[in-house]
């Protein structure tokens, strides 16, 4: 059997372009400009990387973006008052504050700051709660984009069994929620899984989300089901550079897969696209 990759870099600057059409009609028809406001805390050198694509591509939808960049020594209480000052910015619509924060911050009390109507993580439980019962959410950037490659390449997902490795609240538990949304029969799986090979083998759909390099291997794939990898590893090479690898051994999967993610250029690409999408929805919501 032929595999096939899925080009999520492509899928994204399709997505971005669609975005950006739709804030400049916004701009002209309702005066209306999506802004998005990130805050990092500290100088973790992967989140520096991750928070200037950010900048650089929200500007780039034509959106206004605001960079608030803190010390790692900087106390909890004066990061929940930026969130307070950005949750009363009516040209901020959209918010995110970049995990992991710095050992002195509570993670959670900094998301529940969040107004809900910003939250464009979708990671405040208000947004949490909502996609589990079936209500408009704002939806994490990362399961939205595996959703959203799915939905392109497979169509209608109704009836396919799907199989969650991972239980994260960022990628693992939301993507389940929105794959049920979609009318598929779905496992999340986990660490303590009993015989999570033959668990994974029952999939159509397999979502690799535990962040451990090449973990699901080829032989844990249904012949013909298509996989999408949501891991980001760096993994030293030979000549003591590093290569990105997901959590699926690639080059095993090659033949049995229908359909792969491929790391770097298949989920990830994706993340920061579909946070241009919330915030653009965000901004419409916020405008009534
Ligand atoms: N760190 C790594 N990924 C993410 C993300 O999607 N959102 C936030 N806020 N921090 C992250």
């Amino acid at each position: 059997m032929e595999t096939k990759p899925i080009d999520g870099k492509a899928f994204a600057a399709g997505l971005r372009a669609r975005i950006a059409e739709e804030v400049a009609g916004l701009k002209a028809s309702a005066g209306l400009t999506p802004g998005l406001a990130v805050v990092l805390v500290g100088e973790d050198p992967a989140s520096q990387v991750y928070v200037r694509n950010k900048a650089a591509q929200t500007a780039e939808a034509g959106m206004a973006s605001f960079e608030y960049k803190l010390a790692a020594d900087t106390p909890e209480a004066d990061v929940l008052a930026l969130v307070a000052k950005l949750n009363a910015d009516p040209a901020v619509h959209g918010i995110l504050v970049q995990l992991p924060l710095p050992a002195q911050i509570d993670a959670n009390k900094v998301i529940a700051a969040i107004d809900p109507a910003k939250d464009v993580d979708g990671f405040h439980v208000v947004n949490a709660g909502r996609l589990a019962v079936g209500l408009d959410a704002l939806v994490p950037c990362t399961p939205l984009g595996c959703i959203m490659l799915l939905k392109h390449h497979l169509g209608s997902l109704s009836g396919l069994k799907a199989v969650v490795v991972g239980r994260s609240n960022i990628v693992g538990k939301p993507a389940a929620q929105l794959l049920l949304k979609e009318d598929c029969t779905v496992t999340i799986a986990h660490s303590r899984t009993r015989d999570l090979p033959a668990e994974c083998r029952t999939a159509d759909i397999l979502v690799a989300a535990v962040g451990r390099p090449e973990m699901v291997r080829g032989d844990w794939i249904k012949p013909g089901a298509t996989v999408i990898d949501v891991g980001i590893n760096r993994v030293p090479k030979d000549d003591g550079k590093t290569r990105l690898v997901g959590d699926v051994a690639y080059a095993e999967a090659q033949g049995i897969a229908g359909l792969i993610t491929p790391v770097p250029g298949g989920v990830g690409p994706m993340t920061i696209a579909c946070l241009l999408q919330n915030t653009l929805t965000a901004a419409k919501r916020q405008k009534g």
